[in-house]
């Protein structure tokens, strides 16, 4: 029988504080670069990120992936580690590491990825708001 490769997508939600900055550049020019993103009170988001995960359907079963194993996996490594959480203070992988929208999708990946069996294609894209998203790899 022919192998059809199928897409599945989850879908989830995180609410996260965060600042733009870097600890070597004056005040001054954080503000300059990175604006309100720079208040050094932080701000929040509603993080949106789908991740998708690709592979061949499997014909015992007729799944590409357990979808249930799915969510574990995006509740252990994103929803614990990042809901309702400071980004730069709360969590070690920010500690030294801008939490840009191009740096926390690039972080989740890599958490994810350790945890999907190399066999599927990953591809993780998260949303800072409706109109900006971010998706890696690109
Ligand atoms: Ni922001």
């Amino acid at each position: 029988m022919k192998k059809h490769r199928v897409a599945v997508y989850r879908k989830i939600t995180f609410n996260a504080a965060h600042r733009l900055y870097r600890k070597d550049w004056t005040d001054a020019q954080n503000k300059a670069y990175f604006g309100l993103c720079a208040n050094e009170n932080y701000h929040g988001h509603n993080y949106r990120l789908d991740v998708k995960v690709t592979g061949e359907i499997d014909p015992e079963t007729g799944y590409v992936i357990d979808i249930a194993e799915l969510k574990k996996i995006t509740d252990e490594e994103v929803m614990e580690r990042f809901d309702h959480r400071n980004l730069n203070l709360d969590c070690p992988e920010f500690k030294n590491l801008n939490p840009t929208g191009e740096n926390i999708v690039v972080v989740i990946y890599e958490l994810l990825r350790r945890r999907i069996d190399p066999k599927y294609d990953l591809q993780v894209r998260l949303y800072e708001t409706e109109r900006n998203y971010f998706e890696y790899p690109a």
